[in-house]
C-alpha cells in the first residue's frame, strides 16, 4: 500500500475522533518509525507514553511469540488458573509499594480507574469521588466525570452524578471537600495530559493522610507515571505515600493494550467474588508481555537510566528558555515525562508543525505546551538528535 492509500480508506471509515497527521506508519525499531514511503522519524511520544522499551523491542516480540504459541485465553477465563499470569504477579510485588499486595488486571487505563471507583464505593458504602482540575483519568463515562478537564467532559453532560472536584496541589481544598460521604480520592501523583504538573513535595504525603483521617481511599492514578517514565518505578512508591489504589496501563506491557490496579489487604478484604471482571482480564497473552517488559525494566536499571537522560534533557531544555525568553514560559518534567511550555499556543503549534516537517513527533499538551515522552531505554545520542530538532524548530519559529 502507498501512505495515499492508506489515508483514503482511514479518513472514509474511520470514526471522526482524531485530527490527523498525515502520516502512515508501517513499523518500528527503537526510538525511530518508517512511514510507509520508508521515510525515517523520531518518536519523542513513544505512542502517548506506551512503547517504554521502543518499537518492534524484541524482548516483547519474543514474548509474544512464545506465549502466543502456548495459549492466548484460558478456558473459562479468570476462572482458571495461569502461569503467565502468576509469574506477572509475583514480579509485580517486586516492584509495587509493599502495602499494595493485591491485584487485578485490566486492558486500559480507563478501564482500571473505572473499576477502582465502583470497588472503592462498595468498599466505603459511600457514593462521592473527588478528583483535581486539570486531571485526566480516561474517556469512558465514570472516568470521564473524574476528568477534570472540560473538553473531555461538557459536550456529554451531564456526566454521573457525584463527583467533586478540587485544586490540584491545594490541601486546604481537598480538606474543605472531604467529609463523610466521599469514597475515594482519585489523584495523578503528577498531572501528565493536564500539562506535566508537578505538585509541591508534601503534597502526596498530606493528601493522603487526609484521606486516611476521613475514611476516603486514595486511589494513585500511575497509569502516565508508573513503570519508570518518572524515574522510580511509580512516584506513590519513591515518595513513601500510602496510597489505598494504584492504577496502571500505558508502559507497563511496552505496547500491548493491557493495564492493572493493586490494592491494600485491607481493601481486598472488603470485595467477593463477582465483584468485578472481564474477558480479557488477565489474559495469559497480556501477563507473558507485561513480565518480559517488568523484567527489562529491571535487569537494565531503566530507572537510574530514566533519571540521567532526564536530567540531561532538563538542561538543554533550559538553555533554550535562557534563550528564547519571549516564547518559553517554563521548562518542567521528571524523568522522561517532560514539558515545555510556550507563551502561546500558537508558538506551540508551529514549533510542533516544524518538528514534524523535520521528522520529530512530540506532543502539543493543553494548547501551549510540547510534552516529550520518548522510549524509556532512549540513548543520549537519540536524544542529542531529536532535541536538536527542535531546538532549530524554536529558533526558526522565534526569528
Ligand atoms: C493519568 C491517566 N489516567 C488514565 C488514562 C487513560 O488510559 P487509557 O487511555 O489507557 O484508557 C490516561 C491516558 O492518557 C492517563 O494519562
Amino acid at each position: 500500500m502507498t501512505s495515499k492509500a492508506t489515508f483514503e480508506i482511514e479518513d472514509r471509515y474511520m470514526a471522526p475522533f482524531f485530527a490527523k497527521q498525515q502520516i502512515s506508519i508501517e513499523r518500528g525499531d527503537g526510538v525511530f518509525v518508517w512511514d510507509e514511503e520508508d521515510n525515517r522519524y523520531i518518536d519523542f511520544t513513544s505512542g502517548w507514553g506506551v512503547t517504554c522499551l521502543g518499537h518492534a523491542q524484541p524482548v516483547i516480540t519474543e514474548a509474544l511469540i512464545n506465549q502466543s504459541r502456548k495459549i492466548l485465553q484460558n478456558p473459562n477465563s479468570g476462572l482458571t488458573y495461569s502461569p503467565a499470569r502468576a509469574q506477572l504477579l509475583e514480579v509485580m510485588q517486586t516492584v509495587l509499594p509493599n502495602h499494595l499486595t493485591r491485584l487485578f488486571f485490566s486492558n486500559s487505563g480507563a478501564e482500571a480507574n473505572d473499576a477502582v471507583i465502583k470497588l472503592a464505593r462498595k468498599v466505603t458504602n459511600r457514593l462521592d469521588v473527588i478528583s483535581t482540575h486539570k486531571s485526566f483519568h480516561g474517556r469512558t463515562i465514570s472516568t470521564a466525570s473524574a476528568t477534570g478537564q472540560a473538553t473531555h467532559r461538557e459536550k456529554f453532560n451531564p456526566l454521573m452524578p457525584n463527583y467533586l472536584f478540587v485544586k490540584y496541589g491545594d490541601l486546604d481544598d481537598l480538606k474543605k471537600t472531604l467529609n463523610e460521604n466521599v469514597a475515594a480520592f482519585i489523584l495523578e501523583p503528577i498531572q501528565g495530559e493536564g500539562g506535566v504538573i508537578i505538585p509541591s513535595k508534601d503534597y502526596l504525603k498530606g493528601a493522603a493522610d487526609l484521606c486516611r483521617k476521613n475514611g476516603t481511599l486514595l486511589i494513585a492514578d500511575e497509569v502516565q507515571t508508573g513503570f519508570c517514565r518518572t524515574g522510580p518505578m511509580f512516584v506513590t512508591g519513591a515518595l513513601d505515600v500510602r496510597a489505598d489504589f494504584i492504577t496502571m496501563a500505558k508502559g507497563i506491557a511496552g505496547g500491548f493494550p493491557f493495564g492493572a490496579f493493586a490494592m491494600t489487604e485491607e481493601v481486598a478484604d472488603k470485595l467477593e467474588f463477582g465483584d468485578h471482571g472481564g474477558t480479557y482480564c488477565g489474559n495469559p497473552l497480556g501477563c507473558a508481555v507485561a513480565h518480559a517488559v517488568i523484567k527489562y525494566l529491571l535487569d537494565n536499571n531503566i530507572s537510574s537510566h530514566v533519571e540521567k537522560m532526564g536530567t540531561f534533557c532538563l538542561k538543554r531544555m533550559n538553555a533554550w528558555r535562557q534563550r528564547y525568553p519571549d516564547h518559553i514560559n517554563e521548562i518542567r518534567g521528571a524523568g522522561l515525562l517532560l514539558l515545555i511550555e510556550f507563551k502561546s499556543e500558537h508558538i506551540a503549534t508551529q514549533v510542533s508543525d516544524q518538528c514534524l516537517a523535520e521528522k520529530l513527533f512530540v506532543r502539543q499538551t493543553q494548547g501551549n505546551g510540547i510534552r516529550v515522552f520518548p522510549a524509556l531505554n532512549i540513548t543520549e545520542d537519540q536524544l542529542q538528535e531529536g532535541l536538536t530538532i527542535m531546538e532549530k524548530a524554536i529558533q526558526s519559529v522565534a526569528v
